[in-house]
């Protein structure tokens, strides 16, 4: 939600700063801006629109400086807009800000600021913090912005220079995520670690209540009272090329090809072949604590809650543990039944999902032991965690999450068996046949992919319609409400995922020959039941495109249209029935023009609340 970028060094900041933001983009994309000094005097280049309008405009200036800052926008307060794109000035326009996060209190300080003379151009909450740090600042801008801190409530990573004290980025984090990037001779302050790849691979995060100072000789940290404090550094083991396109054309086209790897890599060194155990001692998951556990609460938001339900079927039927999954934005609401014996699992793809991190901390003091998925490492909610088990699916750009939803299948299942086996409900011996089913997943997904053309003509025949049902039961359900989620959000089109069993208590209204009905039907406990569901939709001159298993002769003659996937265990169907409908999505949003990174409204990572 919102990229900041910083950075000081040799360079001319200028194509640094619009590299960085071009990596940073998915994270929002109404606005952007950048701001560098050069001889005392500030500059600032803002458009509304994207980074490539950014671009545009700075074609013809002449801008450049060693010392700069940039951020690509989603807005949150006030409307997108070049006024109120980042970085924001003080009074006097020799120091400015750029802001992820929300500044909760700044009504009442911007009312203050205002008495006491400031004049306000804008109307974000950012601004606050402009004319926060000019009122402190004599000299130096580390102090000013140390004492300015205080009165900001909410959550922010700031990241501001002055031409007062140049050749010099000041950024302080309490909530969203911030990273500084160690180069030769040269430093960066990002929002996450893709603008840094390509620079270095040696970053150090910062924590709450930390602030950096960067400067030509060196980074410098200390805490919010001005503690000097000692970091560890981490060496990246992402690399560039991971980011790039490779001749697809959208990240997410690329990132659903790249789900065969990403679960194979997620599983690899954690199974063995030959036993059917699994290890997870990796995640710091307490063994003697595990084994009394009697409950597992799944916390998550969108496709990772998604995941997450999946994740219930996984465990309660290998495991036999009953699992709650709940919205994290609803489950900071409910009265906490928490206790040591449940075990919260956060699932997030980026770990910087600000309704996850505060159910996460919700947790806390209940004793509970609480355990992340996530993608990104270091990320805040797997640092807040008491243990974490990483997908292994690398950098997702798309906006719409894919592979990190099949990763995160995979770290589930992992998961479901480890905890089967430390409860003693499955031995080696029982383990190993699903074991095998799993390990053979990766290589049936290529299969389908391999041959998946036919899903862009298919896609090009349904462009006409404007309302979809997608309908599932038992692991299909997930995935029917995963598939709708992926063509209302790339597509614009309106989708509704339900669970089969449910349509007949109301949604059936909605049947007509206007409304096709995706139905996902692996040959699994729900399919007799599913095929009645497809009767009554047949029944009412709905036209049904079914999700099916490779040998099932049977359901050709009830539907419309039959999509095939590779029959697979039936607990394990998600992971091959997901692909037709992450790419019939694609396809349509493809097709109509859409821009299928970065859909309207959404960012990557959603670190407001
Ligand atoms: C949908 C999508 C979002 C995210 C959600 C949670 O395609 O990407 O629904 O799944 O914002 O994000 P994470 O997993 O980063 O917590």
């Amino acid at each position: 939600m919102c990229g900041i970028i910083g950075y000081v060094g040799p360079q001319n900041a200028v194509p640094v700063l619009v590299e960085g933001l071009k990596k940073l983009e998915y994270r929002g994309y109404d606005s952007a801006g950048i701001a560098v000094i050069k001889e005392g005097q500030i500059q600032v280049k803002r458009v509304k629109g994207k980074i490539r309008d950014l671009e545009d405009c700075l074609k013809d200036s002449v801008l450049e400086g060693s010392c700069g800052l940039g951020h690509t926008r989603w807005a949150t307060h006030g409307r997108p807009s070049e006024e109120n794109a980042h970085p924001h000035r003080d009074c006097s326009g020799t120091l400015v800000v750029v802001h992820n996060g929300i500044i909760e209190n700044y009504l009442p300080l911007r009312e203050k600021l205002q008495a006491e003379g400031h004049t306000f151009v804008t109307e974000t909450d950012t601004e606050v913090i402009a004319h926060l740090v000019e009122r402190r600042f004599e000299g130096s801008l580390e102090e000013a912005v140390r004492k300015a801190l205080p009165e900001l409530q909410g959550a922010y990573a700031v990241a501001i220079i002055s031409a007062g004290d140049p050749d010099k980025v000041v950024v302080a984090k309490s909530g969203p995520p911030a990273v500084v990037g160690l180069g030769k001779d040269e430093f960066f302050i990002s929002s996450d670690i893709n603008p840094i790849l390509s620079h270095t691979s040696r970053v150090v995060f910062l924590e709450d209540r930390e602030i950096a100072i960067l400067e030509r000789g060196g980074v410098r940290y200390v805490d919010f009272d001005g503690r000097p404090i000692g970091k560890t550094e981490d060496q990246l083991s992402w690399t560039p090329l991971m980011i790039e396109k490779k001749g697809f054309k959208h990240f997410m086209l690329k990132e659903i090809f790249e789900q065969p790897q990403v679960v194979r890599d997620t599983l690899q060194g954690r199974i063995s072949q030959g036993s059917g155990k699994v290890y997870l001692d990796e995640t710091g998951l307490d063994a003697v604590a595990l084994q009394e556990i009697q409950r597992v609460v799944i916390i998550a938001c969108g496709t990772s809650y998604h995941a997450g339900l999946v994740g219930k079927y996984f465990i309660e039927s290998l495991a036999l543990i009953p699992v709650a999954v709940e919205y994290a934005s609803e489950f900071r609401y409910q009265d906490l039944m928490l206790d040591k014996k449940i075990l919260v699992v956060v699932i997030s793809q980026s770990g910087e999902t600000a309704d996850s991190l505060a159910a996460l901390r919700a947790t806390k003091k209940s004793g509970a032991l609480t355990l992340a998925i996530s993608n990104v490492v270091n990320s805040s909610i797997p640092r807040e965690a008491g243990a974490v088990l990483y997908t292994h699916a690398g950098p997702e750009i798309g906006v719409a999450a894919t592979k990190t939803f099949s990763a995160q299948l995979a770290a589930l299942s992992l998961l479901a068996l480890f905890l089967a086996q430390i409860k003693g409900r499955m031995d080696d011996e029982s383990s190993l046949p699903i074991v095998q089913d799993l390990l053979r997943v990766p290589h049936q997904m290529e299969r389908f992919l391999a041959d998946s053309r036919r899903l862009e003509d298919l896609a090009q025949r349904f462009l006409v319609f404007s309302h979809f049902l997608y309908l599932g039961r038992w692991v299909s359900f997930p995935v029917a409400l995963e598939g709708a989620l992926k063509l209302k959000e790339i597509s614009y089109v309106h989708a509704e995922g339900y669970a089969g069993g449910e349509m007949k208590h109301g949604p059936i209204a909605l049947i007509d020959e206007k409304m096709p009905t995706l139905a996902v039907i692996p040959r699994d406990r729900a399919y007799d039941k599913m095929m009645s569901n497809i009767s009554e939709v047949k029944a009412r001159l709905g036209y049904v495109l079914a999700v099916a298993f490779d040998n099932d002769q049977e359901i050709a003659r009830h539907v419309d249209e039959v999509i095939r996937v590779p029959s697979v265990n039936s607990l394990l169907s998600p992971f091959l029935t997901i692909l037709p409908l992450q790419l019939f999505a694609y396809y349509v949003a493809a097709r109509k023009g859409a821009d299928v990174d970065q859909p309207r409204n959404l960012a990557k990572s959603v670190t407001v609340e």
